[in-house]
């Protein structure tokens, strides 16, 4: 039986990746330092070290009986970046960097990584293929950017069997055998969160109403996590030795700030109250996945629309 490596495995990704991992047989340890992650979200069948991917001993240790490693431990926040860059080149760029010496070291040498459509930067072109110069407006895209050209050192020099997936806005929660395991981020910056918690005494800033787009609010391709869990599930199969390829995981379409409000207020019955603030920095304007490579190299589709992510979302609110 096959025994992943999950750092950052008790984060709302990576906890929803190894619920489905467990569903599909694998033997699974969690690397997790729970700075932004939490310990309850890790089940009990699974070995769990609770420390950094800075400390290499600790590293190690946890890559005892691994046959791969699925990497999402990193700071992953475009605001917080601009605000504290040093924080996300020692955490993201070194802390990865270990990780791989490790890996190296211990003669595990496939790897999915967790990238991001940061990397992109503002984009002319969208939807916006793999095989687009990166240009990332932010140090956190800046920080997955490099890990993703040292994976492509690794692919060539050390036979590295490499995928980087490259995420654009992942939103919703799945429904699990012990209740929702949903995003829980303190604070919360993300849109469809904030979106759903906003009151009249607190209501949402919607970031910026003068960019270039069809209402003048920023663009994103909005993916629901269960789609983009199972994704890493299948690139797991599709990792190849000597090869690092970089993968989008989107919808393929885009949707403003503004009609994520819409959509939400059709959702719960009510109209979200939301107020114009000033552009936020780092945005780019809009970001929008081509996601053929995706459905050609891993045989994945997205099945779960904007609608469906923001009804689990707030279904886990109302849970709590
Ligand atoms: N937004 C608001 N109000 C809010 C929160 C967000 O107007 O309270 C806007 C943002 O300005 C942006 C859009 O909603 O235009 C989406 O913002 P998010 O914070 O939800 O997501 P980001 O696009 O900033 O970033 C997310 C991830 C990154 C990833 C990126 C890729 O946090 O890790 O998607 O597209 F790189």
């Amino acid at each position: 039986m096959s025994r992943i490596l999950v750092t950052g495995g008790a984060g709302y990704i990576g906890s929803i990746t190894v619920a489905l991992l467990l569903q599909r047989g694998y033997e699974v340890t969690v690397l997790d330092d729970c700075s932004t992650g939490h310990a309850d979200a890790v089940p009990a069948n699974v070995t769990f070290y609770q420390g950094s991917i800075l400390d290499g001993a600790l590293v190690r240790k946890a890559l005892e009986g691994c046959d791969a490693v699925i990497h999402f431990a990193a700071k992953s926040l475009v605001g917080e970046s601009v605000e504290k860059p040093d924080l996300y080149r020692n955490n993201n760029i070194n802390g990865s960097q270990i990780l791989f010496d490790e890996m190296d070291g211990a003669g595990v040498t496939r790897i999915v990584v967790s990238s991001s459509a940061a990397t992109y930067g503002d984009s002319k072109e969208q939807p916006i293929l793999e095989t687009h110069k990166a240009h990332p407006t932010n140090p956190y895209g800046e920080t997955k950017l490099a890990v993703d050209n040292s994976l492509a050192d690794l692919a060539a020099e050390e036979n590295f069997a490499a995928i980087s997936l490259r995420y654009f806005n992942v939103a919703g929660a799945l429904k699990g055998e012990a209740g929702w395991i949903a995003e829980r981020h303190n604070p919360e910056t993300h849109l469809i969160p904030n979106v759903l918690k906003a009151t009249k005494d607190q209501p949402l800033k919607i970031f910026g109403t003068d960019w270039k787009t069809k209402d003048g609010t920023c663009i994103r391709d909005y993916i629901h996590v269960v789609d983009l869990a199972e994704a890493h599930v299948l690139a797991l199969d599709a990792l190849k030795a000597g090869s690092h390829e970089i993968i989008n995981l989107g919808s393929g379409g885009g949707y403003s700030v503004r009609e994520v409000v819409d959509t939400a207020s059709k959702v719960v019955g009510y109209e979200i109250p939301a107020v114009n603030v000033d552009r936020r920095a780092g945005d780019p304007a809009v970001l929008i996945a081509s996601i053929d490579k995706a459905k050609s190299l891993l045989q994945w589709s997205p099945t779960r629309n904007l609608e469906a992510m923001i009804r689990d979302a707030y279904e886990t609110l109302k849970a709590v």
